[in-house]
Formats: structure tokens, C-alpha cells, sequence
């Protein structure tokens, strides 16, 4: 499947934005959430949850992916992941979950910006880290 659907990306946003509510971020006051489709039907999400020590933050689509992993996902069986920043314009992924993401989404899937515009951004996850890190 090379596009998700209307239907499971606006469920993708609900569930986004459900765990954007729950983030703690205290320290930048930048809520932010994750969700991910995989082949069997099955919603992922995440939040981004900072720490007093910044540097040990963990950004919300890692928290979606790690939340998929540990639930039995394997890497390939995702479809598709969307996440929600707040404001009127579009923020990309940061580096460190492009390379957490390329560990379990293929280069082919989609990765979906969102934000309050009333449209999503889109990128094929090869798009968003060509030439990454492998063995
Ligand atoms: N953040 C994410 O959750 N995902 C990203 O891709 C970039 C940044 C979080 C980390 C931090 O809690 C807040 O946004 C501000 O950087």
C-alpha cells in the first residue's frame, strides 16, 4: 500500500493529537504525538515525554514506534506514520527519529506531516534520510 486512506489517516490524526494531549513537555510547552497503521489494522501512538536532564527526552514518533515494538511489530509491518506538531506550519521529523524510523519503516512507506493547517505534508521514508546509516 503506497498512500493510506482518507478514512485511516484521519485516524491517525485523532489518535496523534489524543497523545499530543499527554505529552510532558514542561520544557519546551511543545506537545507533540505519533501514530503509526500497521498491515494487520492495528494504531501505534506516542508522545514526545522530556526530562529535566534535556538531552534524555524521547520525541513522540519514537515513543509511537517504540510502543509498536514492544506490542510485537516488526520492522516492514508498518504502513504508515503521522504526526502532529501544533501551529500553523509544517515541522519535519528531527534526526534521531528519521534514524529510529528507517530501522522499522521501509523506504517506500509514507511518513505524514500534520499540524492545525487543514492538509498534510507527506514523504517517502527514504525521502526523509537518503543514504542512511546501515551495515
Ligand atoms: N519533538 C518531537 O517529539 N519530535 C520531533 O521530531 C522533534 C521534536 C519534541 C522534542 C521536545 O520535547 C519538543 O518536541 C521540542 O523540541
Amino acid at each position: 500500500m503506497d498512500q493510506l486512506s482518507d478514512l485511516i489517516l484521519t485516524k491517525l490524526l485523532d489518535s496523534a493529537k489524543t497523545a499530543a494531549s499527554h505529552a510532558y513537555c514542561k520544557y519546551s510547552n511543545f506537545p507533540v504525538g505519533a501514530a503509526l497503521y500497521t498491515k494487520d489494522g492495528r494504531i501505534f501512538s506516542g508522545c514526545n515525554v522530556e526530562n529535566i536532564s534535556y538531552g534524555l527526552t524521547n520525541c513522540a514518533e519514537r515513543s509511537a514506534l517504540f510502543n509498536a515494538v514492544s506490542s510485537g511489530v516488526k520492522a516492514g509491518e508498518i504502513l504508515g506514520l503521522l504526526f502532529y506538531m501544533p501551529g500553523n506550519k509544517f515541522y519535519s521529523p528531527c534526526g534521531a527519529c528519521r534514524q529510529v524510523m528507517a530501522e522499522f519503516i521501509s523506504q517506500d512507506t509514507k511518513i505524514y506531516a500534520s499540524s492545525d493547517l487543514d492538509h498534510m505534508k507527506s514523504w517517502k521514508m527514504k525521502e526523509l534520510l537518503p543514504e542512511g546509516f546501515e551495515f
